[in-house]
């Protein structure tokens, strides 16, 4: 279920109530006595993040910390941090309304724990059917910041952003029994039509009459025909001459192909559409939140499964802009999909072509689940900016480097080039690969450690974490003049 959040100035004394404060002295208006506020005093040292629990039988007073003056990137992550803290004393305690109260006037810190708390409250329960485990679900529905300050833009641009990652979570959490690539390509339809954006769906003729040949070769071990899907959000005012263009790897499962995934390593591979996931919430928010910039969404989409005709190692392939491509590994098949899109997207000029996709193994290896790996080329500008915005939503990326050198872990006795590098470098090395698709400004992010959690992370949850949506959000925001 979505948790809602709402604004209001009116709060009934009587409901549960979690006040963001600086200094305890100021919870003397909210009906805290003398002695509580002193007890208080004297349990928080300073730059602590305390929560204080006041049963009041009939309902909950809760008192949180925040940092004064925190505007940094960090005091606003400890905020949402703490919002998401919060949930298991609401849920547990069977709460489905709470007043946050902006105690101390800063929106900024209020909205954030907002945030945590309605991100961290996101469960995939569909498929659950134990009545006994019913009883332990999720209770809050509804988060009410009581605040002169917040305005309603933020509290609804906060809703569009919060549904636009539950939505992308549900796709990443589904598995491929039911998000197949044409599924995939009907939940984009739906979800961005809806608000308005153009919404075209290639089908497998489509796909073999434009000869994409990296879509059409991780498909061939496949029952299911592959999508292509367009999503354009093209508002009469929009600030930009080109457009924005997001990619995002679209692989609704993948088992290796035919170089067989071992071990656990197959297990969590539903997640390898998170890309798409990522840019379908995108464009849904964009165009939710109507931002007067042009932007498209494209999204290649297959499973990759071994059969009696998948592509073999050794195989060539030609791509959509006639690239010829030796497969030595059927499971370095993100970029085959990811290559056609991206020499696709040269017809529309882009100012900007952004892809997402849980590429490498190796990027995951190098930095965690912390960040994501970012490479681009004649990007400068637009790659500090997308940093900035990491920084700020905490969806942070780390650059690594494009240099020629890199370009001969690739090179192909057979073919123009070859599918895998050697055994390092591997996330720039796919990298390198994709960089051969482009010719325009271009920022690849490799989201395979961040993208889905084994075990529950903060408020990004546990499964798809949706990772991706708050970074692009904030960065198309940026270009609205
Ligand atoms: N989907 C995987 C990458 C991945 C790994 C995503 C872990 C999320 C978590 C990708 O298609 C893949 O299998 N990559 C190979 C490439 C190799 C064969 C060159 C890898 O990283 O091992
Ligand atoms: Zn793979
Ligand atoms: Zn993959």
């Amino acid at each position: 279920m979505f948790t809602l959040i709402e604004k209001t100035t009116k709060f009934s004394s009587k409901e549960n109530a979690v006040y963001l404060i600086c200094d305890a002295a100021k919870l003397k208006p909210y009906g805290f006595s003398a002695d509580e506020i002193g007890y208080i005093k004297t349990q928080f040292s300073k730059n602590e993040t305390k929560c204080f629990a006041f049963n009041r039988l009939a309902k909950w007073d809760f008192v949180q910390f925040i940092k004064k003056d925190g505007k940094d990137a960090a005091a606003v992550e400890t905020c949402r941090k703490a919002g998401d803290g919060l949930l298991s004393r609401i849920n547990g305690n069977k709460i489905s309304k709470i007043g946050i109260f902006d105690v101390e006037d800063n929106p900024v810190n209020s909205l954030a724990f907002a945030e945590g708390m309605a991100l961290g409250n996101y469960q995939f329960i569909k498929y659950k059917r134990n009545k006994d485990e019913k009883k332990s679900f999720n209770t809050l529905e509804t988060i009410s910041l009581v605040s002169k300050k917040i305005t309603d833009k933020s509290v609804a641009e906060l809703n569009i952003l919060t549904e636009a990652v539950y939505k992308s979570r549900d796709l990443v959490n589904e598995p491929v029994a039911f998000l197949t690539a044409k599924k995939l390509a009907e939940e984009a339809e739906k979800l961005c039509r809806k608000e308005g954006a153009k919404v075209e769906v290639m089908n497998k003729a489509k796909i073999e009459t434009l000869k994409m040949g990296g879509l059409l070769g991780v498909n061939r071990g496949s029952i299911d025909p592959p999508t292509f899907t367009v999503i354009e959000w093209k508002p009469a005012k929009h600030s930009n001459k080109h457009p924005y263009i997001f990619v995002g790897k679209g692989v609704v499962f993948d088992t290796g192909g035919i170089n067989l995934k071992t071990g656990n390593n197959m297990g969590d591979m539903k997640c390898d559409m998170s890309g798409a996931a990522a840019v379908i919430g995108t464009m849904f928010a964009i165009a939710k939140a109507k931002l007067p910039v042009h932007v498209i969404g494209l999204i290649p989409a297959t499973d990759n499964r071994p059969d009696g005709n998948a592509q073999v190692p050794g195989d060539v392939i030609t791509m959509y802009d006639g690239t010829t491509v030796e497969v030595l590994n059927t499971d370095a098949e993100g970029r085959l999909i990811l290559g056609d899109a991206l020499a696709y997207a040269k017809k529309y000029k882009p100012e900007l072509v952004v892809d997402l996709a849980t590429l490498t193994g190796a990027a995951h290896a190098a930095i965690g689940k912390y960040a994501m790996v970012a490479m681009g080329s004649k990007c400068e500008k637009f790659m500090e900016e997308l940093k900035a915005s990491g920084n700020y939503v905490c969806e942070r990326l780390v650059e690594f480097p494009l240099w020629d050198d890199y370009r001969e872990l690739i090179k192909s006795e057979v073919a123009d080039i070859k599918n895998i590098g050697g055994s390092y470098a591997g996330a720039i090395s796919a990298g390198k690969f994709l960089e051969c698709f482009t010719d325009y400004p271009w920022i690849h992010l490799d989201i395979a450690g961040p993208a889905f959690m084994d075990s529950r992370d903060s408020y990004r949850g546990q499964g798809g974490t949706g990772w991706g949506i708050r970074i692009l959000f904030d960065f198309i925001k940026g270009k609205v003049k």
